[in-house]
């Protein structure tokens, strides 16, 4: 089975490399994405699995679906990098609106969520999806069962389901969780978890949604 390639835009830093290392291991082909080409094929070269390294906006050029894993203060000038390079295509934003130094708190953003506010300043030509917003990354990049379930958020019902089937592929349990004004839910959640990472001494609380779920027809 051929698989899209996927461009991993900020994939140099901690949640970009482990995603880029468990979506290689499983087989598809990933860019990895930086400012700087060296940083990039750097990584690329330190994670093995045939990654490649490249600028942003190149990373962003060859793939078919793309990634974008960088802070918060850093969103809005990464979206204008790749923009160009993006219509027509499945863009995953995985931005937690945190502004330290109160992490702990819930803050999001004027537009309701990081991943409108994605939308926003990428346009419509783009076909958003957000996730991963409640999965440690230092464990997403061990060889082990992190044990969280990643929400993933997007108006498109085909375009979420493709990364539910990337979640699933890089060993977690992706889950429809609804239209991409939902993600303000999840992303809220993670100052949440940091909350309970300090107050429980937990070394990564993450999420698992109970009952027995019926996967929905595609
Ligand atoms: N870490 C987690 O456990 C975790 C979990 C869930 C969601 N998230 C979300 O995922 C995103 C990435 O988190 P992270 O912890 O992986 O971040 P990070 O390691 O601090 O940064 C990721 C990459 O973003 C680029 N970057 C950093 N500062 C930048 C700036 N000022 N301008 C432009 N690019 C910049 C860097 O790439 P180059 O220098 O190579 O360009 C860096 O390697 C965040 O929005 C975070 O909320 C993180």
């Amino acid at each position: 089975m051929s698989h899209d390639v996927i461009g991993i835009i900020g994939g140099t830093g901690n949640l970009g490399a482990a995603i880029a290392w468990r979506l290689a291991r499983a087989g598809h082909p990933v860019l990895i994405g930086s400012r700087e080409p060296d940083a990039a094929q750097a990584k690329a070269a330190e994670l093995g699995h045939g990654l490649t390294g490249l600028a942003n906006a190149a990373a962003a050029a060859q793939a078919d679906l793309i990634i974008v894993t960088v802070p918060f203060a850093a969103q809005e000038a990464t979206l204008a990098q790749i923009r160009p390079h993006v219509t027509g295509k499945i863009v995953v934003d995985t931005t937690v609106p945190l502004m330290p130094p109160k992490v702990m708190r819930v803050q999001l953003p004027a537009e309701g969520s990081a991943a409108v506010r994605a939308q926003q300043l990428l346009g419509a030509g783009v076909t958003m999806v957000s996730a991963f917003h409640n999965v440690a990354a230092h464990k997403l990049a061990e060889d082990i069962d992190v044990g969280c379930d990643v929400l993933v958020f997007g108006d498109d019902k085909a375009a979420r389901a493709k990364v539910v089937a990337l979640a699933d592929a890089m060993g977690l349990r992706g889950l429809h969780a609804g239209a991409l004004v939902n993600s303000a839910a999840a992303e809220a959640l993670t100052s949440i978890l940091i909350f309970m990472n300090k107050t429980y001494r937990v070394d990564g609380a993450g999420i698992r949604i109970t009952g027995e779920l019926v996967p929905p027809v595609e």
